[in-house]
């Protein structure tokens, strides 16, 4: 018996750091894809394989001992087959590059948690967001949940520490072209590098949180407006702020300046230091900005928000 699930990865397309500190954020779902697919298998054995690697380990280890990006499968296969006498086999495949602030892990555990959980039993999307926050919190112990709940339900989403995650009714109608800068960052050190540009710049960072949550109810305005070319000129204001915080540096600028040639608006998504940049484009000035991209030989590809979210087969 097999069961199959995909969902989405993520990007943030306004308000990362700032979010840290109270500030809302937007983030949106993209048509790119993991899925997964779960097995029953009558050895009782948990055997996971990827693009990323294998795992095949007996159930009931200690998740504290497996030391393995694949964990999050391991966690939920162990937690489903716990009072059964069989095993499952698990395979996954992604379009999406690993990593690089785009939502993998949280795709992964939002597949994984629907392709293995609807062995057994269909579960609603709520019961299986909240099974794949469990398996994030295997890698990501501070995990907020704000991506593996927009990779369950899709669309756009608002999130802030305080009111928590709502979705956003708007379906604008642009391009994200993700250039991905290869170079590898740690989302946890960037974070404290903020905290300490901060720390130094109490009253300029406290001006800039206000900014941000200016401009971010402004861009939902815009958002419900499809008004693309504005949103363009938040997009490079919203970079501005990301420059001053201390996220950026000179392959990522040098990526923005060829995003921004033919885009509307171009800016790093997600924790910076590395990781990818998307510009915002739509039908008329998409092949150019991937032009761009290539001719200064950087790895890009389009996406348009994923509306669908959770998909099980
Ligand atoms: O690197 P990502 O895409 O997971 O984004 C991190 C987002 C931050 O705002 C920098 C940190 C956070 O916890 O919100």
């Amino acid at each position: 018996m097999k069961s199959k699930a995909s969902a989405p990865g993520k990007v943030i397309l306004f308000g990362e750091h700032f979010v840290v500190y109270g500030v809302k954020a937007i983030l949106c779902a993209i048509n790119k894809r993991i899925a997964v697919t779960a097995e029953k298998i009558d050895e009782r054995k948990i055997s996971i394989k990827s693009n990323i690697g294998h795992l095949e380990l007996e159930p009931n280890k200690p998740i504290s001992e497996i030391n393995s990006p694949l964990k999050p499968f391991y966690y939920l296969a162990n937690k489903i087959i716990q009072d059964k006498n069989f095993g499952i086999k698990i395979d996954v495949e992604s379009e999406i590059p690993l990593g690089v602030g785009l939502g993998s892990s949280s795709a992964c555990c939002v597949a994984g948690a629907a392709a293995i959980s609807n062995l057994f039993e269909n579960n609603s999307k709520e019961e299986i967001l909240k099974l794949a926050i469990e398996a994030e919190k295997t890698i990501f112990q501070n995990t907020s949940g704000a991506d593996c709940t927009v990779c369950t339900f899709g669309g756009l989403m608002e999130y802030d520490k305080e009111n928590g995650f709502s979705k956003i009714e708007s379906e604008p109608n642009f391009h994200l072209v993700i250039a991905n800068s290869n170079v590898e960052h740690s989302t946890e050190s960037v974070v404290a590098g903020v905290r300490k540009f901060k720390k130094n710049n109490e009253a300029e960072f406290s001006k800039l949180c206000k900014d941000e949550s200016h401009l971010i109810e402004n861009v939902l305005e815009l958002l419900k407006e499809n008004n693309i070319r504005e949103l363009g000129e938040r997009v490079i204001k919203n970079q501005e702020y990301l420059e001053r915080i201390g996220i950026s540096n000179a392959k990522l600028r040098e990526m923005i300046q060829t995003g921004q040639n033919s885009s509307f608006g171009a800016k790093i998504t997600g924790a910076g230091g590395g990781g990818c940049i998307f510009a915002l484009t739509d039908e008329s000035n998409l092949e150019n900005t991937i032009k761009e991209f290539k001719e200064k030989n950087h790895e890009c590809f389009s996406v348009k928000i994923d509306f669908k979210g959770l998909d099980t087969f």
